[in-house]
């Protein structure tokens, strides 16, 4: 049809005007008069006219066959154009894909060039991890199953339990880790449980078009991606994408995790028993340098009472237990799971948190006190990507002060809204948060009425019996405090302000020796630890290097004691393993060395000893 020659259509034109032409006089002759006869007068305009437009008609008739077609080779074309879209977009997200690097979660090695090593320097100090390394590790990569044996042979009701909506929220993720995070829960997960993957997109500061296509063309209808054009923070932002949810359970999860085989079922479970129950997983961490996939310890989350997160160790009858779930005090914040009614009821994060911070705490306060619970299943574990420690992460682009100043008031809403009376314990510590504005208060409160919640001592009383001992409300004397001041070199007193990194060094003792500067200022704490603000002394390297580092109450290597007759200070707990610290005054530095009493270069001096304190200081602490 399409390649007529030009001969048969101008005779079928030609006739179709004819016949068009004949038929005007009788068919209009009625209605027709002047206007008519005038056309039938001017016949050969007439002609031309006609012939204009039945061509036209004709080509446009021609051109949507040709469309049609088109259409036609286009749909049996689909299969095909579709691989190639998905192969043009896998070339761009996947083509740097190293075969086998980081299978089974092993550090991802390889002897790069000065070139690659300088990359990789680069992209670590801009994101805080190897994201060079990362666009080269599978997407898909195996891991190796480290679940305690015993889950591997516990069987779960699939059609029992409830399906899932995955509320993941990022800001400026790189792209290569948020698909491994996409990747490991599209295979690790039961299709019949996954209803859906949302994934909301906090502000990011560019959309990437791209990336929004293959997320399409790769996970089909299982990712629903929302974007949030200016940043809310990551606060409002999961709530955003729990407003959007369809399943009966949410499970939050970070955009950088990798979720491990048999990860879910187990969270689930607990929930099927009871709704009011809200379940995280053993969190394992993915090294921000290799990409290794390394085991996390079980542990009861907590706060202190500067309302920093902290880990207790389980409980002597939730550890003979294990794998079986135990109570979590406090969630680590990213990751868990929940009913969606009950998030519901209890009005999801308190709306008045900004950006991020505290908002961890104050659901699990709200949960247990409002009569919910959070149990810690060992059977489930997620990898989660921690940033080097030094890497400073910012949210917003706010000015750091003013970031800082929102999660403080973050700090000060939780402290009031929940903790009634101890609420002046966190603020003794953190007088700053007393001047920040805390904002209207009246919905939560209202909350905590309508829900009858249980007020703080109930907490304190069913889940921190070993809390109390380690953090006391009431804190007994300290066993010395003031300058560590070196009897041999007497103008040197230690100094927590570091010379290299993480080392404390000696300066030159000035002011009270018993209220000295902060960096001067030393405690032997009731944990036997060597404090100076919220840092500890500490060795390393088998005790052979001093450092300072965030205090774990652990003990260990942050174990410190005074020996007040020959004025060591002695680190170490078993008598078999102290060492004793010795100044260096050419170097302005501390090392440690093997105890001498005559040595008096590891001789030292508090500003203040508590003698009948440092009597008892060996009182039930063990030493072989
Ligand atoms: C057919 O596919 C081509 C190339 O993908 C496209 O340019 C064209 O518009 C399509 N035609 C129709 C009718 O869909
Ligand atoms: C790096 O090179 C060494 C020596 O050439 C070789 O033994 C090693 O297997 C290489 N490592 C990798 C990860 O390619
Ligand atoms: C829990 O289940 C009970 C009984 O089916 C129901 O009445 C209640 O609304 C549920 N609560 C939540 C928070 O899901």
């Amino acid at each position: 049809m399409l390649n007529w020659p030009a001969s048969v259509l101008a005779k079928t034109l030609r006739g179709l005007s004819r016949k068009l032409l004949f038929t005007v006089p009788n068919g209009c002759a009625c209605f027709c008069d002047t206007m008519c006869l005038d056309i039938l007068r001017q016949r050969k305009k007439v002609l031309l006219l006609l012939l204009l437009m039945a061509s036209g008609s004709i080509f446009y008739y021609l051109y949507t066959l040709k469309l049609e077609r088109e259409r036609d080779a286009n749909v049996s074309s689909t299969t095909s154009r579709l691989e190639r879209e998905i192969s043009d977009l896998q070339a761009v997200f996947e083509s740097e894909v190293v075969p086998q690097l980081g299978a089974l979660g092993r550090p991802a090695r390889g002897n790069w060039t000065t070139e690659e090593l300088e990359a990789i320097a680069k992209s670590q100090r801009e994101t805080g991890y190897n994201a060079w390394l990362s666009k080269r590790i599978s997407p898909e990569r195996t891991l190796y199953d480290m679940r305690h044996r015993s889950c591997k042979k516990l069987k779960y009701p699939l059609e029992k339990l409830p399906s899932v909506s995955v509320v993941i929220t990022y800001h400026n993720e790189e792209a290569s880790v948020l698909l491994r995070t996409l990747s490991s829960l599209r295979s690790r997960t039961p299709v019949l449980l996954l209803r859906e993957i949302i994934l909301v997109d906090d502000g990011s500061s560019s959309v990437d078009e791209k990336l929004n296509d293959f997320l399409q063309i790769k996970f089909l209808n299982m990712v629903k991606h929302h974007r949030i054009s200016t940043q809310v923070g990551l606060i409002q932002a999961r709530v955003t994408g729990a407003n959007l949810a369809l399943a009966d359970v949410l499970v939050f999860l970070d955009s950088h995790v990798e979720v491990t085989h048999g990860w879910l079922e187990p969270l689930l479970a607990p929930i099927l028993t009871s709704n009011r129950t809200c379940t995280t997983p053993i969190i394992d961490t993915i090294d921000y340098e290799t990409f290794a996939y390394r085991r996390g310890k079980p542990s009861r989350g907590f706060f202190n009472w500067q309302l920093n997160y902290i880990q207790l160790p389980l409980l002597k009858e939730e550890a003979v237990a294990m794998p079986a779930p135990h109570k979590n005090p406090i969630m680590n914040g990213g990751l868990f799971a929940i009913g969606r009614q009950w998030f519901a009821e209890l009005g999801g994060y308190d709306k008045g948190l900004k950006i991020w911070g505290g908002e961890q705490l104050e659901l699990s306060l709200k949960l247990w006190l409002c009569g919910g619970q959070i149990l810690e299943v060992p059977c489930s574990r997620i990898g989660h990507l921690y940033r080097d420690g030094n890497f400073q992460i910012r949210y917003t682009d706010k000015d750091k002060n003013s970031e800082k100043k929102l999660i403080q008031r973050n700090y000060r809403r939780v402290a009031e809204v929940w903790l009634d009376e101890l609420k002046d314990k966190v603020f003794a510590n953190m007088p700053h948060l007393t001047v920040i504005p805390a904002g209207n208060l009246a919905e939560q409160r209202d909350l905590r009425k309508r829900l009858h919640c249980k007020p703080f001592k109930w907490f304190l009383d069913h889940l921190a019996a070993d809390f109390l001992n380690l953090y006391p409300i009431i804190d007994p004397a300290e066993y010395a405090t003031g300058v560590l001041q070196s009897v041999s070199s007497p103008k040197l007193c230690l100094d927590r302000t570091e010379s290299r990194p993480g080392r404390p060094k000696l300066s030159s003792c000035s002011g009270d020796r018993v209220f000295p500067r902060s960096e001067l200022h030393w405690t032997l704490t009731n944990h036997r630890e060597l404090q100076s603000g919220l840092l500890c002394l500490e060795v390393r390297n088998q005790g052979m290097e001093v450092y300072i580092y965030h205090c774990h109450r652990q003990k260990g290597n942050q174990f410190w004691s005074f020996d007040p007759k020959t004025r060591q200070v002695i680190s170490g707990q078993m008598q078999d393993s102290r060492l004793c610290l010795e100044v260096q005054p050419e170097i302005h530095a501390v090392t440690t060395g093997d105890c001498d009493p005559k040595n008096s270069k590891q001789q030292w001096k508090f500003g203040y000893q508590n003698n009948e304190r440092l009597h008892h200081f060996w009182d039930n602490v063990k030493t072989h």
